[in-house]
């Protein structure tokens, strides 16, 4: 795969009446903001995942090797104060969703103080969090109360002996408690994230959607992506989405859905599941088709890492490291051009064909 450039567009550096120009009255009645980010595929950028840490008290066989990955030294992680000035900047850009991930961005000390702090910053409309959920019976409160407004939880499988051994370290027990934690503590729209792989949780996906359902949460099915920890990747274990489709149709009858009530957006694609014995009991799905449907036409985010970098996109190393720029004194304004210049480069599409992309797990990156 080449990249293409399909759009003259001035790319990457987008500026003020670049918003009518692409996408038109559509997006000027949405109120997208006249600095906004938009790359050379005229996709606008109003996303940013910002990893808060690398560290991870799971060791999920299918993200890091057993003894844990390489942990990048503390002084090198942005503090939160650095990470609240890059977010302004990225809202001065047109961001206006923010989602902490890690690793596992509970285990980052101090997390509800920084959720208070970026709480606090005007023109964020969604903030949220992608957690494992271990430590969420004793945050979800806090956290509500702090102004997260969303959570996503990952859970592969419901069955405690495979959950233990995927994870190596964790606990379903304390994931569950950490959802109705979540529940209690006045959280809505709740998702639970599942990779579907082969042999894992093929045999599981009718049980999860039972959960979803009992407990009107909404279930995401991933398509693992040829990340990080290789000895995954392969026929063995990749499950296509029409695949997970496919065995979901024994229990549910599934429809898609045009729009959708749900914040955040993204590149899912929902659907509704309406139980086959029970036609009343319906579940919210969504499908991640990250590999077999290429879903890069509608990115609409960039990734902060927990040191600072840059990441354009999912498939691509980072190479701008903020941090750096906001230590050796960058203002704002130069962040600004980096940011822009940047996103000129980001690639149209991933470049997943098969062969595992990038070698860093994706503890470091942050999904
Ligand atoms: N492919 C798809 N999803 C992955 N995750 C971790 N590694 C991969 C991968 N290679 C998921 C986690 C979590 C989210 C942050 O990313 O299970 O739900
Ligand atoms: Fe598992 Fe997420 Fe931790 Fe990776 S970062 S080990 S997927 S919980």
């Amino acid at each position: 795969m080449t990249v293409q450039a399909r759009c003259s567009t001035p790319v990457g550096q987008t500026v003020p009446g670049a918003a009518l120009s692409l996408g038109g009255a559509d997006r000027a009645a949405r109120g997208v903001h006249p600095f906004s980010l938009v790359d050379m595929q005229a996709r606008t950028v109003e996303y940013l995942r910002v990893s808060v840490t690398d560290r991870c008290n799971y060791r999920c066989t299918y993200c890091m090797p057993a003894e844990g990955a390489q942990l990048v030294p503390r002084p090198e992680l942005l503090d939160f104060d650095e990470i609240a000035t890059l977010v302004r900047v990225f809202v001065s850009l047109g961001v206006r969703k923010v989602r902490l991930t890690g690793g596992e961005p509970l285990v980052r000390r101090d997390i509800v103080r920084l959720v208070d702090q970026l709480a606090n910053i005007a023109g964020i409309d969604d903030l949220s969090m992608t957690t494992n959920g271990h430590l969420l019976a004793e945050l979800a409160a806090p956290l509500r109360k702090a102004g997260l407004q969303r959570l996503n939880v990952s859970l592969d499988t419901l069955d405690p002996g495979k959950f233990a051994r995927v994870t190596r370290q964790g606990s379903l027990d304390a994931v569950v408690r950490g959802l109705e934690a979540a529940q209690a503590a006045g959280f809505v729209h709740t998702k639970i994230n599942t990779v579907a792989l082969r042999g894992l949780n093929d045999d599981e996906l009718l049980s999860l959607c039972d959960f979803a359902a009992d407990r009107g949460l909404v279930l995401r099915l991933i398509e693992y992506m040829p990340i990080g920890v290789d000895q995954f990747w392969g026929p063995d274990t990749y499950l296509p989405v029409a695949d997970i489709r496919a065995l979901l149709a024994a229990g549910w009858d599934l429809a898609p859905v045009e729009r959708t009530h749900l914040p955040g957006g993204g590149p899912a694609r929902h659907w509704i599941g309406r139980s086959r014995a029970q036609p009343s009991r319906t579940v919210h799905l969504g499908f991640i088709a990250a590999v077999s449907e290429k879903f890069c036409r509608l990115c609409n985010r960039v990734r902060l890492s927990s040191t600072g970098t840059l990441r354009e996109c999912l498939s691509a190393a980072g190479t701008l490291s903020l941090r750096d720029m906001l230590r050796g004194g960058a203002s704002n304004a130069d962040l600004k051009a980096a940011i822009h210049a940047a996103l000129h480069g980001k690639v149209d599409a991933h470049r997943f064909d098969g062969a595992v992309h990038t070698r860093e797990p994706m503890s470091a990156i942050g999904g």
